[in-house]
């Protein structure tokens, strides 16, 4: 069963409800062709709406960057699960490392944040990756794996297969310093070999593994030849229509 590729806009915090128009205004007509992909725009909260209305009858999927785990409540600042299917979101960023490392979001916190999307009818894309110093420790496989066990508990096995994973080593992320093909392969590989002893080869085959950081419309090619790579998640290098059309099609 061939996957499909996804290719993720992660816009962080940048852009104004009328920039974020624009930019689909101009993204769309680029992308017209497109048959084989799914393409998807994580938008800051405040623009999910405005996002929503300008894809209106496109291909564009719309998914959050955050969300919290309860459904409401004195929880102030926050989002729940519910809001965002509520403004049509289809997707939700969980563990990215930015939330990881700026907000100190732990592996359980994350978990809670999984279970809660799935229950809520949300696909979560769970970021996982080992900060430099980790790597250079050759933890690498250690920290994945050890994000992936806590970050997935209590999901269950009829659902794992829709989930979408992304392997962000946090060293790549915003540097400009991407991650060779082949370390992302091995490190996809390795997700997916866990979802394989974990939940058996049907999931193992369906779930989606995207690799994020610095991916850019050079190098975004050299990664989708990659068995096992599905995808990209797309920070900098998507806040251009421009520059994120010719990343979707690479
Ligand atoms: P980048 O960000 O493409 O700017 O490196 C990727 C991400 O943080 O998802």
């Amino acid at each position: 069963m061939a996957r499909r590729p996804l290719i993720a806009a992660n816009w962080k915090m940048h852009k104004t409800q009328q920039e974020a128009k624009t930019f689909v205004a101009s993204f769309l007509p680029k992308i017209a062709a497109v048959r084989d992909r799914d393409v998807l725009i994580c938008p800051p909260a405040p623009l999910i709406f405005a996002v929503d209305q300008a894809r209106k009858d496109s291909p564009i999927l719309l998914g959050a960057q955050n969300m919290y785990f309860e459904e409401k409540g004195a929880f102030t600042g926050e989002v729940s699960p519910g809001m965002l299917k509520d403004l049509h979101c289809e997707f939700v960023i969980l563990g990215h490392s930015e939330r990881r490392w700026v907000f100190g979001e732990t592996d359980e916190l994350i978990n809670k944040k999984v279970q809660a999307a799935i229950k809520a009818g949300l696909i979560p894309i769970l970021c996982v990756g080992e900060k430099l110093e980790e790597r250079e420790k050759n933890l690498t496989e250690q920290v994945i794996l050890n994000q992936m066990d806590l970050g997935v508990k209590g999901v269950a096995d009829t659902v794992i297969g829709t989930m979408v994973i992304a392997y962000e080593p946090v060293w790549a992320i915003g540097t400009g310093r991407n991650a060779s093909a082949k370390d992302a392969h091995d490190a996809i590989a390795l997700i997916r070999e866990f979802i394989h002893s974990r939940y058996g080869s049907s999931s193992a085959e369906k779930i989606r593994i995207l690799y994020g950081g610095s991916v850019k419309p050079e190098n975004m090619a050299t990664y989708m030849k990659e068995e096992g790579i599905d995808g990209g998640l797309v920070g900098g290098a998507s806040l251009d229509p421009e520059s994120f059309a010719k990343l979707v099609t690479y």
